[in-house]
């Protein structure tokens, strides 16, 4: 269905900062002060710039932003590390959305000027995101990770209980979107009207001992009827799918969309922006780099040995023995299991993945507000290998997957040639399964 493209090498590579060192005055910050009035751009300057954005008490330190405090960042990304190849600086952007930054600052001192700001650079917010599964362990965490970023104008909140509170507790906050809550199945329709994303993190997690696939025959279920109210009610969404088991749900969603006639692979993605998340952990924590540097590939699907991170792709440019690879690899495809081990029967990961899904919502959300320069690793429809979903990195763009990055499976290791070749028939089982479900059961209309 897409494109494939290949990325010269020299766009792998990160765009140097810009030599020239913007002055800023201390207006720019409130409550914390980085440094003087007149001062040349610190090491830290767009990192702080981001912080602003997300600056929350005037008086405290605390600060946000997601994906990693890289030191470039185009247009304040909550994660501009999603954008770790090809990334371009573009000091338009920043200036722009450094002002409407300051246009929702709270240090008095600031106050005025923020008025001023207020009238000519409104915060950029004009986009809907609905979270279907808000209350759970997932959903409220991603409910506040989405309720931060600049671009969303309304967060529409659904679950089958328990979301009046959530959705309450999360309007307090002081930025821009509103917040609405949808409550059971007669709600679901005015939740999905109008919303630019809907996030699927519904379901049942884990307990020790359990497989992701043993999760299939509740949370088959979960994800196919409110994929049917998706494909009724917003059918030009982007539909990101959290849902385990990814493998399976993703091709379940695809059926249903297809059934009804709406399907656009290009804005259907499962959500493995976590695998990523965590190798560049991992192996930062490995190799003592700086963690905003580190950019690891992931492909292949969201379980087990279908999780392949392509260690040899690493950015930097980073060297690994052959023990190295497997201990790293290993522990990659194993963290989901990992957490559920330490939680303990207390479910799965919830916080890293909702940071990891909220990082793929923010960079869904400037690819449709026309950033080109947008890429992620997700599981989507592709014509990369032999299987009808693989995960790789797309470029993304305003109308969903504008590119299959292609280049990412050439020159591949002798070990991750190996294991891409054993994932395949795992991955083809779950791909098949979640079609086989999907085409048994009837569609509501
Ligand atoms: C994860 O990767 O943490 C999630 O898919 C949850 C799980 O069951 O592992």
């Amino acid at each position: 269905m897409s494109v494939l493209i290949t990325l010269p090498a020299d766009h792998l590579h990160r765009q140097p900062r810009p030599a020239s060192k913007p002055t800023i005055s201390s207006h720019t910050f409130s409550g914390r002060q980085s440094f003087a009035p007149g001062n040349t751009r610190p090491d830290n300057y767009y990192t702080e710039i981001v912080h602003t954005r997300y600056k929350m008490e005037a008086t405290s330190a605390a600060t946000f932003s997601i994906g990693s405090t890289t030191s470039f960042g185009p247009k304040l990304s909550l994660n501009p590390q999603s954008k770790a190849w090809g990334v371009r600086f573009n000091p338009k952007n920043s200036l722009k959305s450094l002002k409407a930054a300051m246009s929702f600052g709270f240090h008095p001192k600031a106050q005025k000027q923020n008025q001023i700001s207020r009238k000519n650079f409104q915060p950029q917010a004009s986009y809907k995101v609905a979270i279907l599964g808000a209350a759970g362990g997932i959903g409220q965490p991603l409910a506040l990770l989405i309720k931060m970023s600049p671009l969303v104008s309304a967060l529409h909140l659904y679950d089958i209980a328990n979301v009046k509170g959530v959705t309450a507790d999360l309007s307090h906050c002081n930025t821009p979107s509103q917040t609405l809550d949808f409550t059971g199945a007669s709600e679901l329709g005015s939740c999905l009207k109008g919303v630019d994303v809907v996030v699927i993190p519904a379901g049942v997690p884990r307990k020790p001992g359990m497989t992701r696939d043993d999760l299939f025959n509740i949370n088959a279920n979960i994800v196919k009827s409110l994929v049917e109210a998706v494909a009724d009610n917003c059918p030009d969404a982007f539909i990101h799918i959290i849902s385990n088991p990814v493998n399976s749900t993703v091709p379940i969603a695809a059926e249903v969309l297809k059934k009804k006639g709406v399907y656009d692979p290009k804005k259907l993605f499962g959500v493995t922006t976590l695998d990523v998340v965590r190798a560049n952990t991992f192996v930062a924590q490995k190799k003592n780099l700086r963690i905003i540097d580190v950019d690891v590939p992931v492909i292949g699907g969201h379980a087990g040995i279908t999780i392949l991170p392509l260690l040899s792709k690493t950015k930097p440019l980073v060297s690994f023995t052959d023990e190295e690879i497997q201990e790293l690899t290993v522990r990659i495809q194993n963290a989901g299991t990992e957490v559920v081990e330490a939680k303990a029967g207390a479910g799965s990961a919830t916080l890293s993945m909702a940071y990891a899904a909220a990082r793929f919502v923010e960079s869904s959300l400037r690819a449709i507000d026309g950033d080109s320069d947008v890429y992620e690793c997700c599981f989507v429809e592709s014509e990369l290998t032999e299987l009808p979903f693989f995960a790789s990195r797309v470029k993304l763009g305003k109308k969903g997957v504008e590119a299959v990055i292609s280049s990412d499976l050439q020159g591949l290791s002798e070990y991750e040639q190996k294991a891409l070749e054993a994932l395949k028939p795992e991955l083809k089982a779950s791909i098949d399964k979640g079609i086989a479900f999907a085409n048994k059961q009837a569609v509501a209309t």
